[in-house]
């Protein structure tokens, strides 16, 4: 058996010709260049929804309404947990993750409700969102990332979910009299079970 010699520009490895370079360079990532791009923008989606809770919760500090400002940070900081695992996995794959900008984030908004309103939006557009990427794996037979987006979907359940609570406390309290500090103070106790037990 020969002896393997390492790749160098006097002594070029035998056993790497320039074809199998090529063809390992190639493999680099099992990514396909549309997979890679739209986790990419992903990334980005999951950026600015971390940027905007804070720009809500920096909002609601503002205007008085404290659990609501420590319910809007907690969820800044699940955005970027988000952000972080979509990020490992581009790289894991041998992908290039990009770190994303993100700039023009909304400060001021019409009202509480409106901040609440908006958090709902953003959370379905991220849900849509999540359906095109599953759809986009599907139609690339890139299975290893659909299979990968899966944690993403079921996490939107609850998302959308405690986006939805929290909206509706303004129709079930109502915000005349004490009304917004009621509504303040349950918006951070709506939890999420997936199951009738609790
Ligand atoms: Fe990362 Fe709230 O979706």
């Amino acid at each position: 058996m020969k002896e393997e010699v390492p790749a160098t520009a006097n002594h070029p490895n035998p056993y790497v010709t320039p074809k199998i370079m090529k063809d390992l360079l190639r493999l680099r990532t099992s990514l396909s260049e549309t997979i890679e791009q739209i986790l990419n923008d992903q990334i980005k989606m999951e950026a600015e929804a971390s940027a905007m809770y804070l720009a809500m919760s920096s909002w609601c500090d503002r205007n008085g309404f404290d659990c609501s400002a420590g319910y809007f940070k907690k969820q800044a900081d699940e955005e970027r947990e988000h952000m972080l695992r979509l990020f490992k996995y581009v790289s894991d794959m041998g992908g290039r993750a990009v770190s994303p900008g993100v700039s023009n984030i909304q400060i001021e908004f019409d009202s509480f409700r409106n901040v609440f309103e908006q958090a709902l939006q953003q959370e379905i557009a991220v849900t849509q969102s999540f359906n095109r990427m599953a759809d986009k794996c599907q139609k690339e037979k890139d299975y290893v990332t659909f299979t990968f987006l899966q944690w993403f979907l079921t996490e939107q359940i609850e998302e959308e979910y405690v986006a939805r609570r929290a909206l509706e406390l303004f129709e079930v309290i109502g915000e005349e009299g004490t009304g917004q500090y009621e509504i303040d103070k349950r918006v951070p106790k709506i939890k999420y079970e997936d199951t009738y037990e609790g």
